[in-house]
């Protein structure tokens, strides 16, 4: 048993599901304190709640940089974050210091994958507008030229990023009679066999694809990818669909395009800022569909994903291996 001194600290920055507080409370090695709040910590509280922490588990939201470090101080051992994407935690300023960092690959990739065949089918499909007809009073009969909107049967599709998730993406739309399957990267893929994936230029991909689906990592490459230019190049019926990070897209760029007819439609499960503010632009448009970041919200997966960030967490803390620890 461990004294209350040698129990190592840990901070929580929000509640989690408790598949992932019962590891640690059960693990008897650390005492943890958490936000306790469905929204996000204050900068402030979070400054505060890390100071001498050998452990923090993190969310997507919080901004984990040098001054988060600095605030830890030298006891810090492991930052866990509760996502995939790491684009929140200042990577060189958390080598410098020997943290190592925990992720959630893999648990949430059919989730996310799903989530993103089904905003593309909802977008390329209108059902927002026609549940909206629905209730506003708007159907008025069967009309042949109303709420059309374009399949994938016969469809070119462009994945731009097919990593854990654009896979399982390309995975799930083949069925759907998909003619063919291009995608875009740093490099070729192998497993792009098990899809008929064609390796071609970000340009060919545009040009050519009736669905541009985005599912890259965010990083200084990736930054504003989506912009004029990038739009310019779509067809005129395209639909566009990111389910990666908002700041992969320039959504002023993507109003223009969408309200000029530049391309026909777009589905963004991710934004900037998050939340959207209600009186963004983009929300003016019917053929912008955007959800609220919900890619990985299956019960059972963020019950997982706070299952792996545990155990993360307390693999850092004993300096044993983690089950999905990031290269840095
Ligand atoms: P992976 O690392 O498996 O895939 C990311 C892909 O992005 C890789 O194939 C990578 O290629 C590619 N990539 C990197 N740089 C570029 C570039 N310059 N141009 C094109 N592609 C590039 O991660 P996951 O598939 O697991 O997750 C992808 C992202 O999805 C996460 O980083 C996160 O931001 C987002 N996400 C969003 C969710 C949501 O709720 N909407 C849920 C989960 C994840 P390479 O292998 O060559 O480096
Ligand atoms: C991630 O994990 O990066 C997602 O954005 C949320 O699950």
């Amino acid at each position: 048993m461990h004294t209350a001194q040698q129990l190592m600290k840990v901070f929580v920055t929000r509640r989690i599901p408790q598949e992932g507080m019962k590891i640690l409370s059960q693990a008897g090695t650390c005492k943890v304190s958490l936000w306790d709040s469905d929204e996000p910590v204050p900068r402030e509280e979070l400054l505060k709640g890390v100071a001498g922490a050998h452990g923090l588990l993190c969310l997507l939201s919080d901004r984990i940089d040098a001054e988060v470090l600095n605030a830890a101080g030298p006891n810090l051992k492991v930052i866990s974050t509760m996502s995939v994407g790491f684009d929140h935690l200042s990577l060189d300023e958390v080598k410098k210091r020997g943290v190592r960092v925990g992720y959630t690959p893999d648990v949430l990739t059919d989730a996310t994958a799903e989530l993103t065949v089904a905003l593309l089918l909802a977008t390329a499909r209108r059902l927002p507008e026609g549940v909206e007809e629905v209730k506003n009073g708007g159907w008025s009969t069967w009309k042949p030229l109303w709420l059309c909107g374009y399949g994938l049967s016969g469809s070119t599709v462009g994945v731009i990023g097919l990593g854990r998730i654009g896979m399982a993406i390309a995975t799930r739309l083949k069925p759907f009679g998909v003619k063919r399957l291009l995608y875009s990267g740093r490099a070729a893929k192998p497993r792009a066999s098990e899809v008929d994936g064609e390796y071609v230029p970000l340009d060919t991909l545009l040009a050519e694809s009736d669905f541009v689906v985005v599912s890259c990592a965010l990083t200084p490459q990736t930054q504003g990818l989506c912009d004029k230019a990038f739009f310019t190049k779509m067809k005129n019926t395209g639909v566009f669909v990111n389910t990666s990070r908002g700041a992969v897209v320039n959504q002023e760029d993507l109003y223009q395009a969408l309200s000029g007819g530049q391309i026909a439609a777009a589905g963004l499960d991710v934004t900037t800022p998050e939340p959207l503010p209600t009186d963004h632009p983009l929300l003016t448009l019917k053929n912008c569909v955007v959800l609220p970041h919900i890619g990985s919200a299956t019960y059972s997966t963020r019950g997982v994903m706070a299952e792996l960030s545990a155990h993360n967490l307390l693999g850092g803390l004993q300096g044993s291996d983690m089950p999905s620890e990031l290269t840095l």
